[in-house]
C-alpha cells in the first residue's frame, strides 16, 4: 500500500469512546482526522441560528450549499470552525446534541454531508468518525471499526466530558439522553447507526482508551500487511 491512501472507518454511538480514540489514532498514523459529527452540530447550530426547522429540508439543504465547515487544531486541540467562526464549544451543548439528532436524520443534510466528507478525504489518508462511514460515506473503506459501550458507560463518560467543561448535568439526565439519542439514530430512514458486517467491533465497556488504541494499531497493521 506504499503509494496508496487509506481510510479508516469508526462508527459507534455517543460515548463510545469514538472521539477520543479517532484523534489519537489519526495521531498515531499522522493521518487528517474528520469528525462528522461536528460536521452535523455545526449545520445545527446554523439551522438553530437561521430559525430553521428540522423538518424543513429545502432550507436545511439550501442552507448546507451556503456553509464552510473546517477543522485546525489549535495548541494541541482540534477546533471546528463554522464559516470562520470557532463553534468548537457552541456545538456540544446538551440542547445542541438533541437537535443535532434530529437535524441529522434530514435527507438533504445527509446529502449534503455525504458529499462534503467524500471531498475532504480525496488524496489523502483519513480516520473518519462517525455513524454511517462504513455503511454509506466510505463502504469500500481500508478498515473498519465499530466500537460500542454499555449506556450506562457511555452516558457516564458524556457526563465527565460535560462536567469537565463546567456545565450543571445530571448523570441520570444524561444518560437519559444517551439512550434517546441512540434509538433516535439508529431506527431514522436514512444512514441509522448501524454496524458494517466487514467492521471489527470494540466493546470498550472494560477497556482503557490505551487499550483499545493497541487493538486499532494492530488491524491497521495487520490489514497493511495484507491480511
Ligand atoms: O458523534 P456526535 O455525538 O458528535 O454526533 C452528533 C449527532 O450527529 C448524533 O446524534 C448523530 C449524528 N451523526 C450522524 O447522523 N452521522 C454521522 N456520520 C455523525 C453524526
Amino acid at each position: 500500500m506504499a503509494n496508496e491512501t487509506m481510510i479508516i472507518a469508526i462508527d459507534g454511538p455517543s460515548g463510545s469512546g469514538k472521539s477520543t480514540l479517532s484523534q489519537r489514532l489519526a495521531q498515531a498514523l499522522d493521518f487528517v482526522h474528520i469528525d462528522t459529527g461536528a460536521m452535523y452540530r455545526s449545520v445545527a447550530l446554523a439551522a438553530q441560528h437561521a430559525g430553521i426547522a428540522p423538518d424543513d429540508h429545502e432550507r436545511l439543504g439550501q442552507l448546507c450549499r451556503q456553509l464552510q465547515i473546517r477543522f485546525a487544531r489549535c495548541d494541541g486541540q482540534e477546533r471546528v470552525y463554522l464559516n470562520g467562526e470557532d463553534v468548537s464549544e457552541a456545538i456540544r451543548t446538551p440542547q445542541m446534541s438533541l437537535l443535532t439528532s434530529k437535524i441529522s436524520a434530514s435527507p438533504a443534510v445527509r446529502r449534503a454531508m455525504v458529499e462534503l466528507q467524500r471531498a475532504m478525504a480525496v488524496d489523502l489518508d483519513v480516520v473518519l468518525e462517525g455513524r454511517d462511514i462504513g455503511t454509506v460515506v466510505f463502504p469500500d473503506a481500508d478498515v473498519k471499526f465499530f466500537l460500542s459501550a454499555s449506556a450506562k458507560t457511555r452516558g457516564q463518560r458524556r457526563y465527565e466530558q460535560l462536567r469537565s467543561r463546567g456545565l450543571e448535568v445530571s448523570l441520570e439526565d444524561i444518560i437519559d439522553q444517551v439512550i434517546a439519542r441512540d434509538a433516535a439514530d439508529s431506527a431514522r430512514d436514512h444512514a441509522p447507526l448501524q454496524q458494517a458486517a466487514d467492521a471489527l467491533v470494540i466493546d470498550s465497556t472494560s477497556l482503557s482508551i490505551e487499550q483499545v488504541l493497541e487493538r486499532m494499531l494492530l488491524r491497521v497493521q495487520q490489514v497493511r500487511q495484507g491480511h
